[in-house]
């Protein structure tokens, strides 16, 4: 289909075309890989004072961490429900010699074949759970496959009840000649569901032609209060700081009514 922007349109999920995800989101994982780094040296607590070597990443889509840490010497695991995520995710943690260790799954409800030292969500995956049991659920699968001691770290907008919130955010990126420029929005929220809409456009610019996929998807919504609710529902999971987008180690935030970005750090309790 093409409309007046000159172009092929196509309305689907971005999650559909993992090399145009992973040009978009793909360049942004310094910050976030050493703060995670970081993390795990900071506030794990694993037996003996062990350093974590295993990482494990629920809705790991094309892995743009996960590849990160195999190459800095962990070893990486990863679901997504997404098959054409995982395959590209594999694909390329095979082409750097590692193993094909992520699969297809829904981490609503999973089992993991092993324990890991650390797992985290990044960027509102989490809120891809469309509901308090979904999410409840997944914290106890979460913590089954995390050892005691071990992190479980989430980042997540919450719903500020104080303050304006950000309504849009755009980003764009460019990998060799393929550029990618991606703006996305709220529709606005269901308040009884706590569902929020958000409409996304990504324009995909390549030597051939161009290309955009109109994409939209639902997020369930937290206040700090009901995120803080949830958390008290799983208690193997100990809440041990909080930090905001900026992805900063030394600079914690205290969540409250006008927080939005954040970054939960969970640690799993002993038996
Ligand atoms: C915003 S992307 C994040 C991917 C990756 N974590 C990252 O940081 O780039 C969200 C991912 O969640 C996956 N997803 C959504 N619902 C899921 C579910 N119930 N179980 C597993 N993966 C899910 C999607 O397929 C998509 O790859």
């Amino acid at each position: 289909m093409s409309d007046g922007w000159g172009g092929d349109v196509v309305r689907g999920s971005i999650y559909d075309f993992p090399k145009y995800y992973d040009v978009l989101f793909g360049s942004d994982w310094r910050a976030e890989f050493h703060f995670l780094r970081a993390c795990f040296e900071r506030f794990a607590a694993l037996p003996r004072g062990r350093a974590v070597r295993s990482v494990f990443e629920p809705a790991c889509g094309t892995g743009r961490l996960l590849i990160r840490f195999a190459k800095a010497g962990y070893s990486v695991g990863g679901i997504d429900l997404n098959e054409a995520a995982v395959a590209y995710c594999n694909a390329r943690l095979q082409r750097h010699g590692f193993p094909a260790s992520v699969r297809v799954g829904d981490m609503t409800r999973f089992r993991s074949p092993r324990q890991w030292d650390a797992a985290f969500n990044p960027i509102n995956s989490f809120r891809h759970l469309l509901g308090e049991e979904a999410a409840a659920g997944h914290l106890r699968c979460m913590a089954d496959c995390v050892r005691p001691g071990g992190l479980y770290v989430i980042g997540l907008h919450l719903i500020p009840t104080q303050g304006e919130r950000i309504q849009d955010e755009a980003w764009s990126a460019r990998r060799g000649q393929l550029v990618v420029n991606s703006y996305m929005w709220s529709k606005g929220i269901d308040p009884h569901r706590r569902i929020e809409r958000l409409g996304m456009t990504v324009d995909v610019y390549r030597p051939t032609g161009r290309m955009r996929i109109e994409d939209e998807m639902e997020y369930f919504t937290y206040t700090a209060e009901q995120f803080r609710t949830l958390l008290a529902r799983v208690p193997q999971w100990e809440p041990v700081a909080t930090y905001d987008f900026a992805y900063d180690i030394d600079t914690p935030v205290r969540v409250d009514e006008r927080t939005e970005d954040v970054v939960f750090v969970l640690r799993r309790r002993g038996e």
